[in-house]
């Protein structure tokens, strides 16, 4: 059974069911059906599936041409979790976000096992790639699929394979290679040979637990440089030196060092989170994570700095923050996507506001509806900027009109070193 059931996904042509079509479960479905494999794909969202069965994409990854062909050759998209039994491999890709108090939420991952407890059968795979805690897949998934009498590994096959795709950005789904960790030797094996069939290339781990641990640790990694860089970038302002100047030298080094760059804090549903699992894991091993905390803690207070030198400037020119029109260039988590979750931007400009200012925002990506949502009076990229105090540029989208911002705002602080990027030295643009 088992050697078959890994052959049966490396040569026939299986159905893939996918629970959760956001960015993570929408395009790994449409990467599937155009690998020539049949998906179905559930959502609890009624609106969700209705709007994707218009064939209409909410995903930057996934353009609705894409979605609309995949619909066509393969694809169905139901609310009826019933029509996962058709599937071969279930992957849940569903939300995984932090509580209040920081501690993981796995509400969401315990109804998909649920969802997957009454929908399994023999020879199915279940592979988790929500983002979680080391130990979710066996702590969660193992007793779901099971429950009903089926023995892992002789009926049912169950892995961790962790999501790492970054909205936006060059690589998609099936270009970056997936990390696949199964409950056992065995289960690897199935859930490796499906996965072969969907993305260029597949890593093994030894386990579903190594898996869930690698992904903490990219993100970890990143977060940790990330908090280490924004600590020097404040004392390199200090200092009076010039942090971008310093990265771009030290990055000339051919090994041992790669650039990082200060920003307004770290946003995002991945970078600020992330780590919180591990962290919370640790807490129950009695292990103290320090790196994971002290970057919590440097980069938690990044928006707050950067609110602050945005009054030392309006201070400079004899203004104060209370009564001032500051405008917020950006509050989309990272350049040229839309998505606007956990952004620093955002939290920046809320400390500017408490502070007295009145903010307007320009986000030609996210658009002014959204940002009249946040409840900051939107701005467009024609509008007259002579009016504001200094402008704040946030996060760095590649449209946006550099050299008109500081044409017309008196003064700039660019927080991403965008305009050194370009080239353009300008006595009123101050750096981050
Ligand atoms: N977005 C990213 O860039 C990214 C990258 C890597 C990993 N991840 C991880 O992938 C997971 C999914 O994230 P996302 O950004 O795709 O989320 P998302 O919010 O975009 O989409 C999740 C979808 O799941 C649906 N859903 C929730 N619970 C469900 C249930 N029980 N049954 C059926 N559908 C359900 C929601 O309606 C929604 O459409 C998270 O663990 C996240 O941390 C995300």
């Amino acid at each position: 059974m088992n050697v078959d059931r890994a052959r049966f996904f490396a040569e026939e042509r299986w159905t893939g069911g996918v629970i959760g079509l956001g960015y993570v479960g929408l395009p790994l479905a449409v990467t599937m059906v155009e690998n020539g494999l049949r998906v179905v794909g559930y959502d609890r969202s009624e609106n969700r599936v209705a709007e994707l069965n218009r064939g209409v994409s909410p995903v930057e990854d996934v353009s609705s041409d894409q979605l609309s062909s995949a619909l066509a050759s393969g694809l169905s998209i139901t609310d009826e979790e019933e029509a996962l039994a058709a599937s071969d491999a279930i992957f849940i890709c569903v939300p995984s976000p932090l509580g209040r108090n920081r501690e993981p939420d796995l509400s969401y991952i315990e109804s998909a096992a649920e969802t997957v407890a009454r929908v399994v059968r023999p020879g199915m795979l279940v592979s988790l790639e929500s983002t979680t805690y080391p130990g979710t897949t066996e702590d969660i998934l193992v007793p779901a699929v099971s429950a009903g009498g089926l023995a892992i590994d002789e009926d049912v096959f169950v892995a961790f394979s962790p999501e790492r795709v970054s909205p936006g950005a060059e690589m998609k789904t099936g270009d970056i290679s997936k990390v696949v960790g199964g409950v056992s030797a065995i289960s690897t094996e199935v859930a490796a040979a499906a996965y072969r069939r969907v993305v260029a290339s597949v890593y093994p781990v030894s386990s579903a637990r190594t898996a869930e641990m690698a992904k903490l640790l990219e993100n970890t990694y990143r977060a940790v440089n990330i908090g280490l860089i924004n600590e020097m970038a404040q004392l390199a302002h200090e200092l009076d030196i010039s942090i971008w100047e310093v990265i771009d030298a030290a990055a000339t080094k051919p090994f041992g060092f790669q650039a990082f760059y200060p920003g307004p804090g770290v946003g995002g549903h991945c970078i600020p989170l992330d780590p919180q699992f591990l962290a919370w894991r640790a807490k129950e091993a009695n292990f103290a994570t320090r790196f994971i905390d002290l970057a919590e803690q440097v980069n938690t207070k990044m928006p707050a700095y950067a609110a602050t030198r945005v009054a030392d400037l309006l201070n400079r020119s004899g203004l104060p923050v209370f009564g001032t029109k500051v405008l917020g260039v950006g509050i989309a988590y990272k350049p040229d996507i839309a998505d606007d979750r956990e952004s620093a931007s955002i939290e920046v400009l809320r400390e500017l506001e408490r502070r007295g200012a009145a903010v307007a925002v320009l986000d030609p990506v996210v658009g002014s509806a959204r940002i009249a949502e946040h409840g900051f009076e939107p701005v467009t990229p024609d509008d007259d900027l002579t009016g504001y105090a200094v402008a704040v540029l946030l996060t760095d989208h590649e449209m946006l009109d550099l050299e008109k911002i500081a044409a017309e705002a008196p003064i700039v602080l660019d927080t991403r070193g965008a305009y050194r990027r370009a080239g353009l030295q300008l006595d009123n643009v101050e750096t981050l």
